[in-house]
């Protein structure tokens, strides 16, 4: 019986259905929620947020997840009240000089995603710092969305091919998906196989709008402060029950012998 990480080698060669998704993206939702049930402030709630993620992160890497995308401050989230918005910043400051040890003894990649510009300067600075102390290693991709929206991100690629169309003489009649999905700041990843939001809300808040058009649906009404490696394992049996058809039928991945 072969391991997950076996497995997942196993499937990126080509044949057997996967059973771990390659990309995990998570909505990492109800910290708030979560913390009002005990009569706390958000930001505990937050805080709590922090140890479900690290607990999850780990659980990812060690079943060979390529890439996890956490959703942690959405481009709307800026309308919070304002000591909940400087909470969250500290917040970030805090967990990237305090986690990037760990990142590194665990080889974990780390990247933002989304308007990085609209953070303050020393965050930039921080984000910048781990990105590239992190570049090199080989192990999970870890892609943090903050100050992210679906639309950011889509609008974002469409300038830029606009701009190559000026500058590197692309014809705007040979625009393909394929340059879209490479403009975008997923762009080298695999696409999304399971989509997980927690909190119980069904929808997708502006995430990756462009990149989640086949990932797997995922919604559980745990608070994410409850969320664990349980409640992930739950998510990649739901995952490995779901027969992937990509407009194709049912006897048609059957005979290729392909889910995915
Ligand atoms: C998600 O939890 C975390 C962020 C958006 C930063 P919420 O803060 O949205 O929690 P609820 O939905 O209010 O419970
Ligand atoms: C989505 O959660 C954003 C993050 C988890 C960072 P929200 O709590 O902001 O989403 P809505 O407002 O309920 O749609
Ligand atoms: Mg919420």
């Amino acid at each position: 019986m072969a391991t997950a990480k076996q497995q997942n080698t196993l499937d990126k060669v080509g044949g057997a259905t996967r059973q771990i998704p390659r990309h995990v993206a998570v909505v990492m939702d109800g910290n708030g929620r979560w913390a009002k049930a005990r009569f706390m402030p958000r930001l505990f709630g937050h805080k709590r947020g922090v140890e479900a993620a690290r607990k999850v992160i780990r659980a990812c890497s060690d079943a060979g997840v390529e890439c996890l995308t956490l959703f942690a401050f959405s481009s709307e989230n800026w309308k919070r009240p304002q000591e909940e918005v400087n909470g969250l910043m500290a917040l970030f400051m805090s967990v990237l000089e305090r986690e990037t040890p760990s990142m590194l003894r665990h080889q974990i990649r780390l990247r933002f995603i989304g308007e990085r510009s609209g953070f303050p300067e020393q965050l930039q600075a921080k984000i910048y710092q781990v990105e590239q102390e992190t570049c090199h290693c080989t192990g999970l991709t870890l892609l943090i969305a903050a100050n992210y929206g679906g639309r950011w991100d889509i609008m974002q690629a469409v300038r830029r091919l606009l701009e190559q169309t000026q500058t590197e003489g692309l014809d705007i009649a040979d625009l393909s998906e394929a340059h879209l999905t490479q403009a975008l700041s997923t762009a080298g990843l695999p696409e999304p196989d399971l989509f997980i939001r927690t909190g119980g809300e069904q929808r997708i808040s502006n995430f990756l709008l462009w990149q989640l058009a086949y990932a797997e649906l995922y919604f559980t009404d745990k608070l994410w402060p409850e969320f664990d490696e349980e409640g992930l394992q739950q998510a990649f049996a739901a995952y490995a029950s779901r027969e992937r058809r990509f407009g194709m039928t049912g006897e048609q991945v059957k005979t290729t012998g392909r889910s995915c």
